[in-house]
C-alpha cells in the first residue's frame, strides 16, 4: 500500500525582524548573520499566537469536508506546548471542526516531534487505509534576547496530511534512525527559553547526519546518486549544508551540483522565518515541492530529521505524479509577502509581552492580527481562542 503526504500547509505570524537590522543592533557583523548563520528574516510571534493558534493557522486552508470526515487521527508535534496535561492537539480539533470519532495526542523529541508523529501516522494508515491523519508541527523558537541563540529563533507550523494513495509525495518503507542521550540543547519545564551548548549541537547534528545516512545506505544499497535532493531540518540555513558537504565526495560531479542547487532552493522559506523547531524540515521540503519547476514523478527526495536531546532519522520519499497541483503556491507566496517589518526595539517589547501566570485575566487585542485563529485572552488559568472565520 502507498502511505504518504497528501496536502501540506504553513502558517507563520505577519511579523519579522529584519537580520541585517537585528546585527547592527547587537553590534555584530550582518555577514554573520546574513551568510555564516544564513539568515534573512526573522519571524516574531505577536501575543495573539502561541502553538495551538499557529498549528490550527497552517492547517486551516488544506482541509476540505471530507478530510474533516476522514481525519480520525491528530498528532500534534511539539515543545512549545501550552499545557503539561491536555494536547495541545485538542483545541486544534476544534477551532478546525473536526469529526469527534477521533484520537488526539501530543508528541515531543524537541525537533524529532512532528516525525515521530508522520511515522504513527503511516503505521495508522497501514491498519486504516480508509482513514486520514492529522500531523501537526508547531513551534516558536526562544532563545532570549542578546544570546548567541537570538539569530536562530524563529515561529510558526507545519500541517500534513497524511493517507493512503497520497497526493504529493509516497514515504518509503526503509528509514534509519538512532536515540542518544546528549545535552546539546533542552528547555526546563520552568523556563520559557530554551538552553543550548551550541557548537556541541552544531557537532552532534552533523555526527547524527553521518550515522543515519551509513545506517541507510546499508539498508538500502542507495547511493546519494538516486537523490533528486536531500531536505534537511533547518535549526539554521548553514547546518544543513554543513551536513550535506561531509557527504558530498561521495558523489559524481553532476550529482554534487544536483544536491547543491536543490538545497539552494529548499532553504527559501527557512531563510525568511527562522528556526520553526519541528516544522522546520518539512518547511524546507515545502519551500523544495514549491519552488523549484522541474521535478519529475518518481523522483526520490531524502529527509533528514534531527531533535536535540537527541533523536534523528533519516527517510525517504518519491514525488507522484501531478504532485504541484495540489500545493498551494500562491497562499504561501501570498502569506509571506503581506508580512509586515518590525524595529528591533518593537520585537524587543514583543518578545517581553508574556501571558500572566497568576490566575488573572487578560484580554489581547486581536484586531491587530491578521490571522483567522488568535489567541483572545487568558481567563481562570484558561487560554481563550477563537477563530474569526465561524
Ligand atoms: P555563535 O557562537 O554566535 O556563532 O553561534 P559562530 O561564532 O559559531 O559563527 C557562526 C558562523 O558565522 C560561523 O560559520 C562563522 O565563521 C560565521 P561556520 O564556521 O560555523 O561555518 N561568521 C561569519 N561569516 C561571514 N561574515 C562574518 C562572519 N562572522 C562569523 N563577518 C550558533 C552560532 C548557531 C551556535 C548559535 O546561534 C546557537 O547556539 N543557536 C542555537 C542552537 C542551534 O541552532 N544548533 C543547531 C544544531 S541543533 C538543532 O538543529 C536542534 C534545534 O533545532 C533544537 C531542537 O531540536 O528542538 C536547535
Amino acid at each position: 500500500m502507498k502511505i504518504g503526504i497528501d496536502k501540506l500547509g504553513f502558517y507563520t505570524p505577519h511579523l519579522y525582524v529584519d537580520m541585517n537590522k537585528l546585527a547592527e543592533a547587537r553590534n555584530v557583523e550582518p555577514e554573520k548573520f546574513t551568510i555564516g548563520i544564513g539568515q534573512e528574516k526573522m519571524a516574531v510571534p505577536p501575543v495573539t499566537q502561541d502553538a495551538v493558534t499557529l498549528a490550527a493557522n497552517a492547517a486551516l486552508d488544506i482541509l476540505d469536508e471530507t478530510d474533516k470526515e476522514k481525519i480520525d487521527f491528530v498528532i500534534f508535534g511539539t515543545e512549545s506546548g501550552i499545557d503539561h496535561s491536555k494536547s495541545a492537539g485538542v483545541y486544534v480539533h476544534q477551532l478546525l471542526g473536526l469529526n469527534p470519532e477521533a484520537r488526539t495526542i501530543e508528541v515531543k523529541q524537541a525537533c524529532y516531534g512532528a516525525t515521530a508523529a508522520i511515522q504513527m501516522a503511516k503505521g495508522h494508515i497501514a491498519l486504516h487505509p480508509e482513514s486520514k491523519v492529522l500531523v501537526l508541527g508547531s513551534d516558536i523558537a526562544r532563545y532570549g534576547l542578546n544570546t548567541a541563540g537570538e539569530a536562530t529563533q524563529g515561529a510558526g507550523a507545519v500541517a500534513l496530511v497524511i493517507s493512503a494513495d497520497p497526493k504529493v509525495m509516497v514515504l518509503e518503507e526503509k528509514s534509519a534512525y538512532l536515540t542518544a542521550d546528549i545535552m546539546d540543547f533542552w528547555r526546563p519545564v520552568y523556563s520559557d527559553i530554551a538552553f543550548v551548548d551550541g557548537k556541541l549541537s552544531n557537532e552532534q547534528y552533523i555526527s547524527f547526519f553521518g550515522k543515519v545516512w551509513e545506517q541507510y545506505k546499508e539498508k538500502t544499497g542507495l547511493e546519494l546518486k538516486d537523490f533528486e535532493a536531500i531536505c534537511y531540518h533547518m535549526p539554521y540555513t548553514k547546518m544543513g549544508l554543513k551536513a550535506l558537504r561531509t557527504v558530498l565526495d561521495e558523489a559524481s560531479v553532476e550529482d554534487q551540483e544536483r544536491l547543491l542547487a536543490n538545497y539552494e532552493i529548499s532553504k527559501g522559506y527557512n531563510k525568511n522565518i527562522g528556526n520553526i523547531y519541528t516544522g522546520s524540515l518539512y518547511l524546507s521540503l515545502l519551500a523544495l515541492l514549491e519552488q523549484k519547476d522541474d521535478m519529475v514523478a518518481g523522483a526520490r527526495i531524502g529527509l533528514f530529521s534531527y531533535g536535540s536531546g537527541a533523536v534523528g532519522e533519516f527517510f525517504t520519499s518519491i514525488l507522484q505524479p501531478g504532485y504541484k497541483d495540489h500545493l498551494n503556491i500562491k497562499q504561501h507566496a501570498d502569506l509571506l509577502s503581506a508580512r509586515r517589518e518590525v524595529s528591533v526595539s518593537e520585537y524587543e517589547e514583543i518578545f517581553e509581552e508574556t501571558l500572566p501566570i497568576d490566575g488573572s485575566t487578560m484580554e489581547l487585542d486581536i484586531d491587530k492580527d491578521p490571522a483567522e485563529i488568535c489567541l483572545t485572552g487568558i481567563t481562570d488559568n484558561m487560554r481563550q481562542y477563537v477563530n474569526k472565520r465561524n
